[in-house]
């Protein structure tokens, strides 16, 4: 036994917190234990510079304060299998992080438990026999884009660059999505290490194509991902510039900016435009500072204006619109790599007329006033999902989110607490509810798992809610990773 472990077995009795259970302490013991013998101390680790940095590395400083009883370093997918083997003999509770921006307290560590933490899987790869990306769990968009450049690929990931991979099993919204679908409906392959450490390698045409589709929005819940193979996007490489746009930043003309944001989201239906909308209030004392962001692109020489016309003609206090290549436009939003404060995130999402967005806006409006004391910034954020999106995703086999044709915007309601705050104040959570009883979904739209609150009934808004439960059940009879992890609930 190494020496930290026989540590942290004689400290048992003090690690104890008083309400501790001491059935969850000891299963994630015994399972430590025998990991640290099999795997050895570099790859699982109880205390030290790695444990501490990769505590510290989570985005939401609330799951930055939680303490694995040891940390799992894989570098292969056969590390997984013996790493879950062992947490499942042992009725151990785990989790997994791969680029740590889950919001959600809970989803990517745990308290109690082993952590498996794919940081020191991040490889991206082309194969060009394939016309594949593949990549390793623990890659961060911004590397991934970076790598695959030269190759003149880009996957369909993420639009900042921080973030990793388990977006993708949330479904992920890329700048790529109208033209190709959600991210995940460009999986082309997918090694999956099962709750019991059996490892799998499923598609969409093989034994396992039932489990291929709930990994495109089952987040994590469903195994875990240990290598994905992504359809390649020839987006070229950073001399190419095939794009045009940028990011316009408005102080005022909100309801100027709403009315063109519904109305983009009704009729606008062509895969070459993409727009991100981001009502953002800086709290600057007494006073929400209005920074309202829209970044707007299109895969051609210009804006067409009867796409977007609208946003154009509102007075911006700053643009940068302008020739780009995709290595740009994958950039533009920066790394979003901030530590240190408490995040949360809540999601809606909406189509209808233009009132619809602005009552929302009031509402977040309102709610961002009475609670500014607790926040940095607050941000209403809408990422229209065009009909273009929705066929693309049903042209390459569907998802389980199995989105409504006709297209809708998800919109992301998130507030950056202030530095010095370390847990959401019960009247901030009371004011956080009443808001998404205020911004309700329009009937029938589902709601995004990367951005929702965990509580929110992500899985129950699904069009295939059903056959995504007969797939849990199918793979995880004894619904170890439900009683075991932290996760969206509904399974
Ligand atoms: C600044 C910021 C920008 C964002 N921008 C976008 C965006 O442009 N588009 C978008 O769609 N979403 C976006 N999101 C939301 C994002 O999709 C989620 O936060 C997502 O969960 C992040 O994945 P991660 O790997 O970084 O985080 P992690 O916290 O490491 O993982 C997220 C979840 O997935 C699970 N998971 C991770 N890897 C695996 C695996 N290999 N196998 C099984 N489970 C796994 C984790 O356990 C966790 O529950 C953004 C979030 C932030 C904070
Ligand atoms: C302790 O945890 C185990 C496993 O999660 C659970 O089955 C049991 O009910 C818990 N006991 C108490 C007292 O909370
Ligand atoms: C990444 O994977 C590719 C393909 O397997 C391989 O050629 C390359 O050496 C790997 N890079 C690193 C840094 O491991
Ligand atoms: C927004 O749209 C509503 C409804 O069409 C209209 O009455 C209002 O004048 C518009 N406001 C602005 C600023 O464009
Ligand atoms: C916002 O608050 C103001 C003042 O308290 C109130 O008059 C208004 O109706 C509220 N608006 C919404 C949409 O809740
Ligand atoms: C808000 O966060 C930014 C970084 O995200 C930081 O630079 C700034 O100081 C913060 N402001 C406050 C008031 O905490
Ligand atoms: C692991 O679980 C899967 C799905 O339930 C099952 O098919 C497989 O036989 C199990 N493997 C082992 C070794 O029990």
């Amino acid at each position: 036994m190494p020496a930290s472990i026989r540590i942290l077995v004689a400290l048992v009795p003090t690690l104890c917190a008083a309400q501790s259970n001491e059935t969850t302490h000891d299963a994630a013991l015994t399972a430590c234990n025998q990991l640290a013998g099999l795997l050895g101390s570099s790859l699982v680790q109880t205390s030290g510079p790695s444990y501490e940095t990769a505590i510290a590395n989570a985005w939401n400083l609330q799951n930055a304060e939680f303490q694995p009883t040891c940390i799992v370093f894989p570098t292969t997918s056969s590390h997984v299998q013996v790493a879950m083997k062992a947490v499942y003999d042992a009725k151990s509770h785990y989790a997994v992080q791969s680029g740590s921006h889950s919001a959600m307290k809970g989803w990517n560590t745990v308290q109690e438990g082993v952590l498996i933490d794919f940081k020191n899987m991040r490889n991206a790869s082309y194969d060009p026999v394939r016309d594949s990306i593949i990549l390793e769990p623990g890659v961060h968009w911004q590397e991934a884009v970076a790598a695959l450049e030269p190759f003149g690929v880009a996957p369909v990931g993420g639009r900042v660059g921080d973030v990793g991979t388990g977006l993708l099993l949330g479904g992920g919204l890329s700048w790529l999505s109208p033209s190709q679908g959600y991210a995940a409906d460009n999986f082309k392959e997918l090694d999956v290490v099962l709750v019991n450490g059996s490892a799998i390698t499923v598609t969409a045409t093989n034994a396992y194509s039932d489990l291929f589709r709930a990994l495109k929005g089952g987040g994590n819940r469903f195994g875990i991902v240990t290598r994905y193979e992504l359809s390649a996007v020839h987006t070229g490489t950073k001399d190419d510039q095939t794009w045009f746009g940028g990011q316009m930043i408005f102080d005022s003309s909100a309801e100027a900016l709403m009315n063109a944001t519904a109305r983009y989201v009704r009729e606008v239906d062509d895969p070459k435009a993409v727009i991100l909308v981001s009502m953002i209030y800086i709290v600057a004392g007494e006073d929400l500072v209005p920074v309202y962001l829209v970044v707007l692109f299109y895969n051609g020489p210009n804006l067409p204006t009867d796409i977007f016309g609208d946003f154009l003609s509102i007075p911006s206090v700053s643009s940068d619109l302008g020739p780009r290549s995709y290595f740009d436009v994958a950039g533009i939003l920066g790394l979003g790599n901030e530590r240190g404060f408490v995040q949360h995130f809540g999601a809606s999402a909406l189509v209808g007329e233009e009132n619809l967005f602005l009552d929302a806006f009031n509402h977040w409006t309102n709610f961002s006033t009475a609670y500014k004391d607790n926040f940095n910034t607050t941000t209403l954020a809408f990422t229209p999902i065009p009909d273009s999106q929705i066929q693309a995703g049903r042209a390459k086999g569907g998802n389980i989110i199995n989105a409504p044709g006709g297209g809708f915007a998800a919109v992301q309601i998130y507030q950056q607490f202030k530095a010095g705050i370390n847990v959401i104040p019960a009247d901030v959570k009371v004011g956080i509810d009443r808001l998404f009883k205020q911004i309700p979904p329009s009937p029938g739209l589902p709601l995004y798992v990367g951005e929702c609150d965990s509580d929110q009934k992500v899985f129950e808004s699904y069009g295939d809610y059903e056959l995504l439960k007969r797939i849990y059940s199918k793979y995880d009879p004894e619904r170890f990773n439900v009683k075991h992890s932290l996760g969206p609930g509904g399974l």
